[in-house]
């Protein structure tokens, strides 16, 4: 059985592109048929693993441009990982949602029904902010997984997305399950972070999960690569990061 995961809240910057990403490579070591729909008009994820520019966008298959099995390419390294790509320079997505997708709002919700015959995983990755478009994908997924940074204002921030949330669900007639958060980039030593994780798991409403601040992050995604299988001069992702990635994978797909 298929499952479709977006990884959400409306702020910018708490590691959206880069949880998604490593979770997809996460579930494609794993042997699982996996496929990345790129849903933010900036095309991060894209840029990300793709070195070719590709022919054809996620935006060019809703707006019946071409077919999907046309637009959606293989990603290196990992034989099991697909991206319905969207290219964030000259890419079409973001006009797209602001003039055609308030006609069709399922429209990403059909595409993930097509996709899921063929994938076993299919990971969305929104831009920041809950406009038509975010609004879109999230009611095309099973279940939403909040990241959040360990910052003042955090706890607002996901108390205002669970407000939200609540809203569209009962608009759109959506059963999306909201139960996981992230406090990414978590440093142990810092005492503001222990205490946002503490705040985060006393309310009782969510399992929550940690994944450590690591420099290798950003330099996978400055080389183009798979953050697991990458090194620099001989070493990889720390053994916490590496841990916290296999524990969320399996919360989340089992
Ligand atoms: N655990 C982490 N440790 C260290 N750096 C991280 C971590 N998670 C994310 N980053 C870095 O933080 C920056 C922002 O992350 P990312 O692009 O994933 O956020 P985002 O929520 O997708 O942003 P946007 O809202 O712009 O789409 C990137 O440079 C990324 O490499
Ligand atoms: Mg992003």
């Amino acid at each position: 059985m298929s499952k479709t995961v977006a990884f959400h809240l409306q702020k910018g910057g708490v590691g959206k592109t880069t949880i998604s990403g490593t979770l997809a490579c996460q579930s494609a070591l794993e042997g699982h048929k996996t496929l990345i729909l790129d849903c933010d008009p900036q095309g991060n994820l894209s840029s990300w693993f793709l070195k070719e520019p590709p022919k054809f966008e996620l935006s060019d298959v809703l707006q019946g441009r071409c077919y999907v099995g046309n637009a959606i390419v293989a990603a290196p390294e990992l034989e099991n990982l697909s991206i319905l790509p969207t290219f964030g320079i000259g890419g079409t997505l973001k006009n797209y949602s602001e003039t055609k997708l308030s006609e069709e709002p399922f429209i990403l919700q059909d595409l993930v029904k097509e996709v899921s015959e063929e994938y076993e995983h299919i990971i969305l990755d929104l831009s920041p902010g809950l406009g038509r478009l975010e609004r879109s994908a999230l009611i095309a997924s099973d279940e939403i997984v909040t990241p959040m940074t360990p910052e003042v204002f955090s706890l607002d921030g996901l108390e205002i997305f669970i407000d939200e949330l609540a809203k569209l669900k009962k608009n759109m007639r959506a059963s999306v399950k909201h139960n996981k958060i992230i406090i990414n980039s978590y440093d142990e030593r810092i005492r503001q972070h222990r205490d946002i994780f503490s705040a985060a798991e006393s309310s009782g409403r969510f399992l929550v999960y940690r994944i450590p601040v690591d420099p290798l992050f950003r330099k996978a995604q400055e080389a183009g690569r798979v953050p697991q299988l990458y090194k620099v001069r001989g070493r990889g992702m720390k053994a916490a990061t590496q841990q916290a990635i296999m524990d969320l994978d399996s919360s989340i797909w089992r």
